[in-house]
């Protein structure tokens, strides 16, 4: 898979730091008991909080949620409407990236969100949403053309 070029953080290391030690305990709480692989998220929202999701499994494997969904509900239910970062912890050498569903979503909050996705091995890559999700879908409040 090819990835983008990284960026350049623009969040202070301790600010960092912090946000990718809560992906990363977060990622303890995942319910995955189908696949295994255990991933942590956490939001920075435009006021400086930090919300943390992990992945939510279900029997019917349809209904799963990612972590990073999880973390963004925590946020808007805590107030939040404007983000600023997102951290992503998965369990493997090749880092996790979310998924396309995912970035639809995170776009919803800001799409030029600042992305870190990092594992155990200490392997750490930054980008923008907007080199993930180029052209993504946004709701022009506009009188949609009859079919
Ligand atoms: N998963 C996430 O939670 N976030 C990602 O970015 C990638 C995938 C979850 C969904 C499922 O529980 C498991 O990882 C395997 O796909």
């Amino acid at each position: 898979m090819t990835h983008p070029i990284p960026i350049e953080s623009t969040l202070d290391p301790a600010l960092q730091r912090e946000l990718m030690d809560t992906a990363r305990a977060v990622a303890a709480h995942a319910h995955a008991p189908y696949s295994h692989f255990h991933v942590g998220a956490a939001v920075l929202d435009a006021g400086g909080r930090i919300f943390g999701g992990c992945n939510v499994e279900n029997a019917s494997f349809g209904l799963t949620l990612c972590a990073e969904r999880n973390a963004v509900g925590a946020a808007v239910s805590a107030g939040a409407n404007r983000l600023r970062a997102v951290a992503v912890y998965g369990p493997t050498p090749a880092l996790t990236a979310p998924c396309g569903a995912c970035r639809q979503v995170l776009a919803e909050f800001n799409p030029e969100l600042e992305v870190h996705l990092f594992n155990h091995e200490g392997r750490h890559a930054v980008y923008s949403l907007a080199q993930l999700l180029p052209a993504g879908f946004t709701f022009q409040n506009e009188e949609p053309e009859k079919p």
